[in-house]
């Protein structure tokens, strides 16, 4: 099928474990060609990548129209218009669990974002995972579990590898758990960078 080496990251775990600082050493390491849906105001403004802080509502609507957006730049191929990195943090608002359909744009970017017109990578960004719609989960090459403990949670992991979310129980401030092909292991904190 082709394809570069544009892959789909989720990360996940509680309030405070880390996951911001993760994602903004992500942002920082692919500088204007990322991009971050800065949902709830978390990240930095006046960094080196894009930050767009959408009105509310926060829906899945709100995301298709931004794909579309990154597709067509890809397309007219104008500097500064090339996203190749995708920062989603509150990713269950555009693409929430819980028996909801997927939108069908973000569905199609889910499936297709290695090829033309996305060519771009995607770190989703959930505090729970049960909370992200399961197809996100279900097609991310790595899932980034910090510290959680919600019972659904911790089942919902388990149950995509064995011992995932009981581990995710247990873990030091800032560490994470990295999920992918079928095993895990842990993961020393990131640096730090205020
Ligand atoms: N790798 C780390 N090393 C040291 N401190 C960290 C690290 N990650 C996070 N922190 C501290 O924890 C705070 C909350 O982290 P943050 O990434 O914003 O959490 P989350 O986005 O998961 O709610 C940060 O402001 C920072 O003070
Ligand atoms: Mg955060």
């Amino acid at each position: 099928m082709g394809g570069g080496d544009q892959k789909s990251i989720v990360v996940c775990g509680l309030k405070g474990s880390g996951k911001t600082v993760y994602g903004e050493d992500v942002a920082r390491k692919y500088g204007r060609r990322c991009l971050v849906v800065d949902t709830v105001h978390d990240f930095k403004t006046g960094a080196a990548y894009y930050v767009w802080r959408p009105e509310k509502p926060h829906t899945p609507e709100t995301l298709a129209v931004l794909l579309k957006n990154i597709a067509s730049g890809k397309k007219s191929n104008q500097p500064g218009n090339i996203i190749d990195m995708l920062v989603i943090d509150e990713g269950n608002r555009y693409a929430p669990g819980g028996g909801a359909k997927l939108h069908p744009v973000i569905a199609e970017f889910n499936d297709q974002m290695r090829h033309p017109p996305y060519s771009c990578s995607a770190l989703w960004i959930t505090r729970r995972p049960v909370q992200l719609h399961p197809d996100i989960i279900g097609l991310a090459d790595r899932v980034l579990v910090y510290h959680l403990s919600g019972v659904r949670d911790v089942n919902y992991l388990n149950d995509l590898c064995y011992g995932l979310g009981t581990q995710a129980t247990l873990l030091p401030d800032y560490y994470y758990l990295e999920y992918q092909s079928g095993r895990f292991e842990l993961k020393h904190p990131i640096v730090y960078v205020k």
